[in-house]
Parts: C-alpha cells; sequence; structure tokens
C-alpha cells in the first residue's frame, strides 16, 4: 500500500485544496523561499512559484515522524507554539508534522509515553526530526535531570543517533539558557555541545517565536534539509538581521531621541529605549519583522527594550536594564549609572561599526547623536 501523503491527510480531514495552497504560500513565506527567476533571456519557461514548489512537495511526502523532548526548560517554547493565534501553525503541526512524542502535549503519560518514543525511533530510525526545548544536564553524572530514571544525557543522545536532524528550540536548548546562568549548578549546555554526529540547527529566544520554529520544521519538512545556518548555528533566514535593524524606534536613535524612563512621555512617543537598556543592536533575531502573535507587536514596540533573550549567556550579559555598554557580568548599581550615562556613545559606536558592515554591502546608515525628552 503506497504511503499517504501530508496532502492525503490534509483532505482527509476536511480542508479544501484552496486552503491547501494558502497554507502553502504561507509556508514558503516563512521558509524564505523566493521564486525562482525565469530565464527568459534563454527562453526558458518561468519557474514554479515558491507556493507551488512547497505544495508539490506536500503532494508528495509522507508525514513528518517527530519526537519533542522537554529537558531543563519551563516549557515556554511549547506554550508560545500551542497559544499560537496563526491557524497556518496550528494546521502545520496538526496536520503536516507527526508529533508522535511531546511529554507537554501527549495525553499518555508513564510507560505508554515512552513506549511511543521507541516506537517512533525504532520504525523511523534516520528520518524522524527530533525537536529539543531545554537543556541537558551535564552535572551530577546527570542526576539534576532525569525522565523516567533516565538522565537528560542519555535520552538525548539515544533520540538524537537515530533522527535525521535536530532542532534546539529556546535559548535553552540552544545556548543553555538560564539553567546554565551563573553559577549553573546544573552543568547545563546547549544541544549542540553534546550532539556531534547529527546537523543540529539552533532556534533560540525565550521563548523562540513560535513561526520561526515551525518555520524551520517546515524547510525539512519541504525540502528534506535544515535551512543555512550561521555561525551560531542559527537560520539565516530569521537570525540575518538584529532587532535594531528594522526596530520601529530606529528613526529616534537616529536622531538622538532616547527615553528616559519607561513609559513617559518620550517611550510613549516612540523613543529609542536604548539608554533603558536595549539589547537590540547587538541582539539577531527576528522580532522586530515578524513580530509576535500574527504580527501584532514585539517587546520593544510595546515598550520594554529588547533583553537580547536570543544570544548566548545573555542571562549573565549585564543587567536587562542596563545600557549596551555595561560591563559583562560585573552588574553593579555603578556600572548601570555609568552605562545609562555613557550608552549612547556606545550606540554611536555600535552603529558606526554597523555603518561600515552595511557600507560593505552597498547600504548606508547614520550614526546618532545624544538626546533625551524625559
Ligand atoms: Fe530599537 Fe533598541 Fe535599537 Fe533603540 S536601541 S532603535 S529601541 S532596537
Ligand atoms: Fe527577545 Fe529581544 Fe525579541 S528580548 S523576544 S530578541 S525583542
Amino acid at each position: 500500500m503506497t504511503q499517504k501523503t501530508v496532502y492525503d491527510h490534509w483532505r482527509a480531514s476536511g480542508l479544501s485544496r484552496r486552503d491547501f495552497m494558502k497554507f502553502c504560500g504561507t509556508l514558503a513565506g516563512l521558509m524564505g523561499l523566493e521564486a525562482a527567476p525565469p530565464l527568459m533571456a534563454f527562453g526558458a519557461p518561468p519557474g514554479p512559484s515558491p507556493a507551488g514548489l512547497v505544495a508539490e512537495a506536500l503532494a508528495s511526502k509522507p508525514l513528518l515522524p517527530v519526537i519533542w523532548l522537554e529537558l531543563q526548560d519551563c516549557a515556554g517554547c511549547t506554550e508560545a507554539i500551542s497559544r499560537s493565534q496563526s491557524p497556518s501553525l496550528v494546521n502545520l503541526v496538526l496536520n503536516s508534522i507527526a508529533v508522535n512524542y511531546h511529554e507537554t502535549l501527549m495525553a499518555a503519560a508513564g510507560f505508554q509515553a515512552e513506549s511511543a518514543m521507541t516506537e517512533t525511533m525504532a520504525k523511523f530510525k534516520g528520518q524522524y526530526l527530533l525537536v529539543v526545548e531545554g537543556s541537558p544536564s551535564s552535572g551530577a553524572d546527570g542526576a539534576y535531570c532525569m525522565v523516567a530514571g533516565r538522565s537528560s544525557l542519555d535520552i538525548l543522545g539515544e533520540a538524537a543517533a537515530g533522527a535525521a536532524a535536530v532542532i534546539a528550540t529556546g535559548n535553552c536548548a540552544a545556548f543553555g539558557g538560564l539553567p546554565a546562568a551563573r553559577p549553573n549548578p546544573t552543568g547545563a549546555c546547549g544541544v549542540s555541545e553534546v550532539v556531534k554526529d547529527r546537523p543540529v540547527v539552533n532556534i533560540p529566544g525565550c521563548p523562540a517565536i513560535p513561526e520561526v520554529t515551525t518555520g524551520t520544521i517546515a524547510h525539512f519538512l519541504v525540502l528534506g534539509a535544515l535551512p543555512k545556518t550561521d555561525a551560531l548555528k542559527r537560520p539565516v533566514t530569521f537570525y540575518g538581521h538584529t532587532i535594531h535593524d528594522h526596530c520601529l524606534r530606529r528613526p529616534f536613535y537616529e536622531a538622538g531621541k532616547f527615553a528616559g524612563s519607561f513609559d513617559g512621555p518620550g517611550a510613549r512617543a516612540g523613543e529609542c529605549l536604548y539608554k533603558l537598556g536595549c539589547k537590540g543592536p547587538t541582539t539577531y533575531n527576528a522580532c522586530s519583522s515578524l513580530k509576535w502573535m500574527q504580527g501584532l507587536s514585539f517587546p520593544v514596540q510595546s515598550g520594554h527594550p529588547c533583553l537580547g533573550c536570543s544570544e548566548p549567556r545573555f542571562w549573565d550579559g549585564g543587567g536587562f536594564y542596563q545600557g549596551q555598554s555595561a560591563p559583562l557580568l560585573t552588574p553593579t548599581a555603578a556600572a548601570a549609572g555609568l552605562a545609562a550615562g555613557i550608552g549612547a556613545a556606545a550606540g554611536a559606536a555600535l552603529a558606526a561599526a554597523n555603518g561600515a558592515k552595511k557600507r560593505r554591502a552597498g547600504k548606508a546608515v547614520a550614526s546618532p547623536r545624544q538626546g533625551s525628552s524625559d
């Protein structure tokens, strides 16, 4: 008997072809797929549209088996995905992939749950996708993080060994996150520090943006490979720019207008939150372009500085509300005051550095001046 494809499952659940095509268009956008350039000069017909490429793949591929592990974490990334307002995401999770094991979302528990994982690993060896949320613990022989009597290192090692690829979602899985904050009592670390023989992609964030996690899963489902990544194993489609690059408060930064207090007139007028500790200039993530809750908003738009939650060791990188120039790893009140005072100067240096980088790429960015309305 031929295996049912993703599209077969889609139709069997009562959804229309029109919805399917809309879904494929959304997926193509999420994955950053671009239309193949037509080679008209050579008389070739235009290539298929991005949505067409996705549709073609989903109409020929079977469901993608997924094992989703929770290690040392708060389950915030799962919370973010399960509460996502985007119907396309729900469709993706429920219809286009098969989550065979997810400790938080699955109805089964105990032995029944564990056997679902064992069966998936045996039946789909070398084919399933492993998604890891939370950091493995290497301290005290793994005793700090045990599930069903086994250490997280053991479980991760076994699940990764049979996986086609691994997605580390959230800052904890990508870089250790909160569990790895000083003094890191459990020996928490990123998944890629222990999984060395499988392709690993990091989707950092606290939590990770749901569309980024599912967009990466979709990339694997459709193209059979993980997306292109940067030096920190993050997909460049989503982590190729800083929060600062697309920030809606950026014109105020360039004009030297910095909010001096939370919810003051300056912050409400849209002034830059740099002096209030914004780490946007050094934080790579898609929040300011993709945003959250179906493009509704993101922290900086809501009046809160970017904490740098998608960067390694962001819990230890100076106080959240200290200026960008606060000395790393020595957060003190004095440093906070100093940082607030000289933050804009550091911002100028950062902007100059960013500007040089962008000019090399053919773009120009102006340097900021200092100032504050409140
Ligand atoms: Fe936006 Fe922060 Fe950059 Fe200011 S410093 S423009 S608030 S990202
Ligand atoms: Fe995190 Fe900054 Fe986005 S704090 S959620 S990377 S705006």
